[in-house]
């Protein structure tokens, strides 16, 4: 959308909104950089501390997926003061306070504004050695994809909402939600990693369709191996969705070639809206596998190799 607005030409800005990618850049002196990013979300669960949490990890990640260390934050509060009252705010905001000291940033303030339905978020400012930027483009045919975190927390936080699945089932999984891709970046590097950004609310498929855009490939997708949340496969098997679901399926549309022995519940994966979701990366083949293994052992347990680069065909994601 922001495409055909007029936003100057300025060289310093080694990243901006011409392409699809994760955060501004822009370069301060002759080796570095900084990352700008901005995001917040509406609360994917009732308990304001996890709130707190999983929109500031949501937010830092895109620091991460760019390649950069994040410096400072700020935070973003649209909140109903009057009918939920400050304790409920004050736990939000420990929540976050407290993923920005683990991820060694710190906390700068922020700004809040009386809104009916809360959301929360961040103004993230990290930095980068120019060298080391990490764009969406940059994937070579051969490459395999690695996803560091499973899929499913779009359809899990509805299934809370509609009754079908009880909230203790969920909240056993907000660590996983709730964790830093901070580490999972130097895994990656330490593989050769090219492509990098982080799923999020275009879901899987959205995300990989960009960085096959930005690298002029076109990416295999095996769905058997996508890694995925517990219940998130028997939600859409009984009908639960989400709203960005139907956007984000036709989102891929003329892109998207889906073998037709996939179902329907299991097609709908590749539309869920991740919120924190993990890291997805191109490395090259032969370091495929150590990677995953390196993940697996940094902690991040559903790590996986979940596709292929491929030469650029007439459909930019082909799901096998
Ligand atoms: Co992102
Ligand atoms: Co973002």
């Amino acid at each position: 959308m922001l495409s055909s607005i007029p936003h100057g030409s300025e060289n310093s800005l080694l990243v901006g909104y011409g392409g699809a990618d994760d955060a501004a850049v822009y370069q301060i002196d002759e080796g570095r950089a900084i990352v700008c990013t901005v995001d917040f979300i509406t609360p994917p669960v009732d308990d304001p501390f996890w709130f707190g949490q999983i929109g500031a990890a949501n937010a830092l990640s895109d620091i991460y997926a760019m390649g950069g260390k994040p410096l400072f934050a700020l935070n973003l509060v649209m909140f109903p003061m009057k009918k939920l009252g400050k304790e409920v705010l004050k736990e939000i905001l420990r929540g976050a306070a407290e993923k920005v000291r683990e991820a060694g940033a710190v906390l700068g303030g922020g700004h809040s504004v009386d809104d009916e339905e809360p959301k929360f978020g961040l103004s993230v400012t990290g930095i980068v050695g120019v060298d080391d930027i990490l764009r969406n483009g940059g994937a070579l045919p051969g490459d395999r994809l690695i996803l560091t975190k499973p899929l499913g927390t779009g359809v899990l936080f509805n299934g809370v909402k509609s009754g079908r699945l009880t909230y203790g089932e969920v909240e056993k999984l907000l660590p996983h939600v709730a964790m830093l891709n901070d580490r999972a970046l130097p895994i990656l590097r330490s593989h050769r990693v090219r492509a990098l950004t982080d799923v999020t609310g275009f879901g899987i498929g959205g995300h990989i369709l960009e960085v096959a855009k930005e690298s002029r490939v076109s990416m295999k997708l095996y769905h058997g191996q996508l890694p995925l949340h517990p219940h998130v496969l028997s939600l859409y098997q009984m009908g639960e969705t989400t709203g960005s679901n139907g956007p984000n399926r036709k989102n891929l549309e003329g892109f998207i070639q889906v073998r037709s022995s996939i179902s329907a519940a299991k097609e709908e994966i590749l539309f869920d809206p991740q919120t924190s979701g993990g890291l997805l990366g191109a490395v090259p083949a032969e370091e495929a596998e150590k990677a995953v293994d390196d993940l697996r052992k940094g902690g991040y347990e559903g790590s996986a190799i979940v596709g292929e680069v491929v030469e650029k065909e007439e459909y930019s994601l082909i799901v096998e």
